[in-house]
């Protein structure tokens, strides 16, 4: 079955691939986020998996790339490829800092593989790309939760707010590529649906686990002052991640499209504040 896509320039190809080149020295604080050791495992947490989920994605959308025929979504493909090579890339540098640290993350590097190794062979290349697209959903509002309030970037040492902004802002820019790409190719909302709650349960189920256990084995598992207070800054009344959930719930709208939000301002607002001549 083949879908109408809704593309939305300019904002659906305003897409641009940045070579950031990050080196983290050894002065950045050992808890970069807020000096809090539960704010800052956490993102290292998600750093860990990103290296090996961004591979996935680029080859879930790179399978079906010979059946688009718009240019323009091919020029955003190539784009969006670009974009997650780097992020990759960048976020193998912060990883290496916290494995040199002492922080396991490479047992995360492990299981993220495991899990994404098992996609590959167990679901169709349709499922994939919809398991993508859901992905994408999901960086994406976190990239504008983060990029909405400044206290966040503000929070870090400045360095790593630039690694995260930058990442925000591309994640923001090619939030609809997955998408699109999906829904020219396949359109069929079971799919995408059913994807989208899997996703969801595998994500936020194999992100805690990792995170518990990374929490442990730093010697946080028993803090309960932390957890209570990490937990109250993502999930309380004003939490970060709580904030996110209505966003997160549009996607299970029949007629969503990523771009039914636009986050230009946003991110242009971002993009001068952190990027400088990179913007
Ligand atoms: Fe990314
Ligand atoms: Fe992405």
């Amino acid at each position: 079955m083949t879908a109408a896509v809704r593309l939305q320039p300019p904002h659906a190809h305003a897409l641009k691939v940045r070579r950031m080149d990050f080196d983290f020295p050894d002065d950045i604080p050992e808890f970069w986020y807020g000096n809090d050791p539960f704010r800052t495992l956490l993102l290292s947490t998600l750093s860990a998996g990103f290296p090996e989920g961004e591979r996935f994605f680029i080859d879930s959308v790179r399978h079906f790339r010979d059946r688009i025929s718009d240019p323009e979504l091919q020029k955003a493909i190539s784009a969006f490829i670009g974009q997650e090579a780097h992020h990759s890339k960048e976020h193998d540098v912060l990883n290496r800092l916290m494995k040199q640290r002492g922080y396991n993350l490479g047992r995360i590097e492990r299981s993220v593989t495991i899990g994404t190794q098992m996609f590959r062979e167990r679901l169709s290349p349709e499922r994939q790309l919809a398991h993508t697209a859901a992905v994408e959903h999901f960086t994406a509002i976190m990239a504008e939760g983060f990029m909405k309030d400044d206290s966040i970037f503000g929070d870090m040492d400045p360095r790593l707010a630039q690694l995260w902004a930058w990442h925000a802002i591309e994640e923001t820019e090619h939030k609809a590529v997955a998408f699109d790409v999906f829904k020219q190719v396949s359109g069929d909302e079971w799919i995408r649906l059913s994807q989208m709650a899997l996703t969801s349960a595998m994500f936020v189920g194999y992100t805690s686990y990792d995170f518990w256990r990374l929490m442990r084995d730093s010697g946080y598992g028993r803090d309960l002052g932390l957890w209570l207070k990490g937990m109250d800054y993502f999930w309380g009344r004003k939490g970060v991640f709580r904030k996110m959930i209505p966003g997160y719930l549009k996607y299970y709208r029949r007629d969503f499209h990523p771009w039914d939000h636009d986050s230009t301002s946003l991110v242009e607002r971002i993009k001068r504040k952190y990027l400088g001549d990179k913007a």
